[in-house]
């Protein structure tokens, strides 16, 4: 038996655009998911799924989502679960060599989930190093980020970027643009979370942008300009390291950071609850604040080092929950086998 965990992440700059090939720097944050892996004497898969936000679940299928089982839990985070899952066991099959290899599956998570943390990223990395690990494959992070970037790939029906999967193996802030990925050096930033106790369908808010993107041109600059923007963010994230973290470069990522909320805006994927817990945010004294991830609901991010932003979003209507997170360094890690 083998417990492995991984990740989340904010995305500091890029999301979206970076389906594009545009580049996007995501940042890994100090909220794991976890995943203990068992092999089994046959080809069947159960899955117990813990403290994923909502009630937890226990199901037990063949190693394929047609076997739809009847459980007592929403039919869609069920499903959405099993479908990562599935294609986390896939591609842990295929990286063993054995296509018939059972597993009992544990997860839990304190990333709420759809989100815009990369919830189902980290449940992914961390069930591909847990189960190959179980069954004495040892997987080096790359390799779990490519194989987790696959499994999300399939599960999202073509539509993911490595940037998730990646961030969320190998840890700490990275950028990538299409296939080229690599770690960042960067300062630890004073991020702050807030979370409207809602999520949004990462499916259905990418074809949004890419329906917006083929039937207008201002979309498609739009989608252009945040990886410009992303650019700009990269040179002054490096220059913040070398120099030392200071209130100008809190600033300067910050109005970045505002920028891009407001061209995520414009391409459909924010939700009021984001706004107000963005303008919430800026109105404490934050320095920047956006949406994270796919939008439509779940967390925004700001950058503040005081606690003003973090009282002010835990006591605003719209948010149901307010974090400091912290910059987390390890991406997956063996946690005991
Ligand atoms: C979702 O966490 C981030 C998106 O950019 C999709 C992706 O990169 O796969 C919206």
């Amino acid at each position: 038996m083998t417990t492995c965990s991984a990740p989340g992440k904010v995305y500091l700059f890029g999301e979206h655009a970076v389906v594009y090939g545009e580049p996007a720097v995501p940042c890994a944050v100090e909220r794991r998911a976890r995943v203990t892996a068992e092999p089994r004497s046959d080809d069947r898969v159960q899955v117990d799924a813990r403290d994923l936000s909502l009630d937890g679940f226990t199901v037990t299928w063949g190693g394929s989502v047609d076997d739809r089982p009847d459980v007592d839990a929403p039919p869609g985070l069920v499903e959405a679960a099993m479908r990562y899952v599935d294609e986390a066991v896939a591609q842990t099959r295929d990286a063993v060599g054995d296509p018939d290899q059972g597993f009992d599956i544990t997860v839990e998570s304190d990333i709420p989930l759809g989100a815009g943390l990369g919830s189902s990223a980290a449940v992914v990395v961390a069930a591909i190093k847990a189960a190959t690990s179980a069954v004495g494959v040892d997987l080096p992070p790359e390799a779990v980020a490519d194989r987790a970037f696959r499994a999300e790939y399939e599960a999202q029906d073509g539509q993911a970027s490595r940037a998730d999967t990646f961030c969320s193996a190998v840890g700490g802030a990275v950028r990538v643009e299409g296939d080229d990925t690599r770690r960042l050096s960067a300062p630890s930033l004073p991020f702050v979370i807030g979370y409207d106790g809602g999520a949004g369908d990462t499916g259905e808010l990418v074809a949004g942008v890419r329906d917006l993107r083929e039937r207008h041109g201002f979309a498609a600059d739009t989608v252009a300009a945040i990886g410009d923007l992303t650019r700009t963010g990269e040179s002054l994230l490096a220059e913040a390291d070398a120099e030392g973290l200071d209130d100008d470069h809190l600033d300067a990522l910050g109005e970045l950071m505002d920028v891009d909320h407001g061209l995520l805006s414009a391409l459909g994927v924010s939700a009021r609850s984001l706004d107000e817990m963005v303008w919430t945010a800026r109105e404490a004294g934050a320095t920047g604040a956006k949406l994270t991830g796919a939008g439509g609901g779940g967390c925004v991010v700001a950058l503040d080092p005081t606690d003003a932003t973090e009282t002010a979003l835990s006591l605003a209507p719209a948010c149901e929950h307010a974090f400091r997170a912290e910059l987390a360094t390890e991406g997956v890690r063996i946690e005991s086998e």
